[in-house]
């Protein structure tokens, strides 16, 4: 679906969640060293805007669809890639992020595996995700399944319980009516 979208993509995404972005570096603290993951990064505007914050930072964005990634701008490393099976090695980003994304993934236990194998011991993890209780979710679940992709969304405290077992500390946040922050770090 993402190959298709891709050009309406960001226009689609500011109409509708215009404030998103602020919201996710709200919970960041960036450091001009940190190297830096977007998994299911599309067309790579956070990592975009991470760099214009702090133009040190090595911003990496991982996605499957060439599409989505032939929009990312060429500041950032892109991979085009599977979230189950990551092209890095363990223990090498001081924070990863999953905007949005986690939800349209075949393999999300594995996905969260491998997100949590490539951060750093003391690295940070940020998913922004939809509340499955929500009717916005359950009709944004209904018209992306429609489309074909295989979209299913964890319980908040499901995906909570995933970190606490693996010793992060997590926080979560809601930012709006059916969206909220999770974060991670150990
Ligand atoms: C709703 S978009 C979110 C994009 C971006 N994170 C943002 O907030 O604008 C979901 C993205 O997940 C990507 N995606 C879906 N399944 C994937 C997988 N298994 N591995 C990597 N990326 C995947 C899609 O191609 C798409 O770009």
């Amino acid at each position: 679906m993402f190959d298709e979208i891709a050009p309406l993509y960001d226009y689609l995404s500011w109409l509708f969640l215009p404030n998103i972005k602020r919201d996710i570096l709200n919970h960041i603290e960036l450091n001009e060293k940190d190297k830096i993951l977007d998994v299911g990064g599309g067309t790579g505007k956070l990592i975009e805007t991470i760099l214009r914050i702090e133009p040190e930072v090595k911003g990496y964005v991982l996605d499957k669809s060439k599409g989505m990634l032939e929009r990312a701008p060429p500041t950032q490393d892109e991979i085009v890639g599977n979230s189950s099976n990551l092209p890095f090695d363990s223990n090498c980003f001081d924070l990863v992020f999953c905007i949005d994304a986690l939800h349209h993934f075949e393999h999300k236990n594995k996905s969260l595996t491998e997100i949590i194998r490539v951060s750093k011991p003391d690295g940070e993890i940020i998913i922004l995700e939809l509340d499955p209780n929500n009717y916005m979710t359950k009709f944004i679940e209904y018209v992306e399944r429609s489309l074909g992709e295989p979209s299913s969304f964890y319980e908040k405290e499901e995906i909570k319980n995933i970190f606490l077992k693996k010793d992060f500390r997590v926080r979560i946040e809601k930012i709006n009516f059916f969206q909220y922050i999770l974060h991670a770090k150990r």
